[in-house]
C-alpha cells in the first residue's frame, strides 16, 4: 500500500516571528518535492499566519498545535478550527503528551476537537504514546489502542482514513532516546491495526501513522523504511532550519 510520507515539524512553544523569518528565507526553495513527501511546520498560533502567507513557493503545510473544538465564542485565549480553515491552515496537531499531561486534555475532549476540526475541513494529526513505565510494564498496546478508540469514536471511516495518527512515546519525547525502529514499527502496527479493527483494512491502508519522538537526520531514514511508519512528528530536530532540510534529505 503506498502512502504518501509526511514529515511535520512540531515547534512547540518556540521562535519569536523574527526567527520564523528567518527560518522560512533559509528553506526557501529547498524543499523536496510535494510528489515525494508532504512537509508541514506545526506553530504556535500566532505564527500561523505568517507561515501561510511566507511560504511563498514551498510547498510547505502548516498546523496549528493544538485547538479548541467550538467555531468561536467566549473562550478566552483558544483558536478554532474555522479560525484554521479560514487562514488556509491545513492541519492541526491534537492530543500531544504535553496537552494531555499540563493541560489536562482528555480523550473525550481530544475526540470532540478531532470532529470539530473535521467538520472545518483540517486534517487532524492524532497524537498518542504511552510513560515509560506502561512501556516497561509491557503495556504499551493496550494503552495506545484505547486512546485510537477513544479519540476516533464517533468519526466515519472516510474521515478517519484521510487524517494522520502520531505515535509518540512519551519516553522518547525531548530525551534523545529514539525508540528503536522495530519498537516503533511495531506499535505504529498496533495502532494500524486498532484502525483495522474499528473501520476495516482499506481504511487501516489508507491511514497515514507518523512516529515522533528524538527523530533525527540521522535515525529518519530507517524509521520510514518500516512498512507501518509513514512520517515523522518532529520537534528539536524541526527548530533549525538545516536540521529541518536533513530530514528530508532522503526525498
Ligand atoms: O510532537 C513532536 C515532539 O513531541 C517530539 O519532540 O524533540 O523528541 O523530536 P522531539
Amino acid at each position: 500500500m503506498s502512502r504518501k510520507p509526511i514529515i511535520a515539524g512540531n515547534w512547540k512553544m518556540n521562535k519569536n516571528l523574527k526567527e520564523v523569518f528567518a527560518f522560512m528565507a533559509e528553506i526557501d526553495g529547498k524543499l523536496p518535492s510535494e510528489d515525494k513527501v508532504e512537509v508541514a511546520i506545526a506553530a504556535p498560533a500566532m505564527y500561523l499566519v505568517p507561515l501561510v502567507h511566507h511560504r511563498g513557493k514551498n510547498p510547505l503545510k502548516v498546523a496549528a498545535e493544538n485547538v479548541y473544538f467550538e467555531n468561536a465564542g467566549a473562550f478566552t485565549g483558544e483558536i478554532s478550527p474555522a479560525m484554521l480553515a479560514a487562514e488556509g491552515i491545513e492541519y492541526s496537531v491534537i492530543g500531544h503528551s504535553e496537552r494531555r499531561e499540563y493541560f489536562h486534555e482528555t480523550d473525550e475532549d481530544i475526540n470532540k476537537k478531532a470532529k470539530a476540526l473535521i467538520a472545518a475541513g483540517v486534517t487532524p494529526i492524532l497524537c498518542c504514546g504511552e510513560t515509560l513505565e506502561t512501556f516497561e510494564a509491557g503495556k504499551t498496546a493496550e494503552w495506545v489502542s484505547a486512546q485510537i478508540e477513544a479519540g476516533l469514536a464517533g468519526i466515519d471511516a472516510a474521515d478517519v482514513a484521510k487524517l494522520v495518527i502520531a505515535y509518540e512515546p512519551i519516553w522518547a519525547i525531548g530525551t534523545g532516546k529514539t525508540a528503536t525502529a522495530e519498537i516503533a514499527d511495531e506499535t505504529c502496527g498496533v495502532v494500524r491495526s486498532t484502525v483495522e479493527k474499528l473501520y476495516g483494512k482499506e481504511v487501516s491502508d489508507a491511514v497515514r501513522i507518523q512516529y515522533g519522538g528524538s527523530v533525527k537526520p540521522e535515525t529518519v531514514a530507517e524509521l520510514m523504511s518500516k512498512e507501518n511508519i509513514d512520517g515523522a512528528l518532529v520537534g528539536g530536530a524541526a527548530l533549525e532550519a538545516a536540521s529541518f532540510l536533513g530530514l528530508l534529505e532522503i526525498y
